[in-house]
């Protein structure tokens, strides 16, 4: 069966795109703004280059056609913290999803525990095995409600046990598949 993407409405595309690049990572993206620490979990996310390391979310509009409450925040204070989840946060991360006011904090509103690492960044959720603290770097125009926004990572945390003296890295996040999360699981 061929899908020819000029048939098909934005939903089913959606729907159609989002089940075929899977497993997608998922940034549980920190930002705060005004005191308000906002939470909230991005599948439309990629390394995109390491020299400079940069990686890429895609960020849609509300319903109501203003910007999410991270992108708007990324704008301003071109400062995000990109955590990662694991299995047992899972039922956390689809909360954060919630859309809630801008001066609402799911942060507040789902007891999240958060952790001011560095000073110049958003606080990283405090259980999360990694998190990359960045700084907003560009975004790129296309037509329709989807603002792709680059980030530079300029620091990282990882847990001491998670990476090895050659760097190699030993983290269990959970990714996007369809409507469902999924585990990394081994060969
Ligand atoms: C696992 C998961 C992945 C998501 N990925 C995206 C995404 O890539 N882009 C997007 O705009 N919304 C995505 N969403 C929806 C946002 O999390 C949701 O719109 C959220 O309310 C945005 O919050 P904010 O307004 O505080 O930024 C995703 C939701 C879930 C549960």
């Amino acid at each position: 069966m061929i899908l020819d993407y000029k048939n098909i409405d934005d939903l089913n595309r959606y729907k159609i795109m989002s089940g075929t690049v899977i497993p997608r990572p998922i940034a549980w993206i920190v930002t705060e703004e005004n005191g308000v620490l906002n939470c909230a979990p991005f599948s439309y996310f990629i390394p995109i280059s390491s020299n400079p390391a940069l990686v890429l979310v895609a960020i849609g509009k509300k319903d109501d056609g203003s910007p999410k409450d991270s992108l708007a925040n990324i704008l301003k204070t071109k400062k995000a913290t990109i955590c990662f989840a694991k299995k047992e946060d899972a039922a956390l991360v689809q909360k954060c999803a919630t859309p809630l006011a801008k001066d609402e904090s799911e942060v507040e509103k789902f007891e999240i525990e958060v952790k001011r690492e560095l000073e110049d960044y958003p606080p990283m959720i405090a259980n999360t095995q990694s998190a990359l603290f960045c700084e907003y770097y560009d975004t790129y125009e296309i037509p329709g409600d989807t603002t792709p926004v680059i980030l530079e990572v300029k620091q990282q945390f990882i847990e001491d046990d998670k990476i090895n003296e050659r760097n190699h890295v030993f983290i269990d996040n959970i990714g996007r598949c369809g409507v469902t999360f999924k585990a990394l699981v081994d060969l």
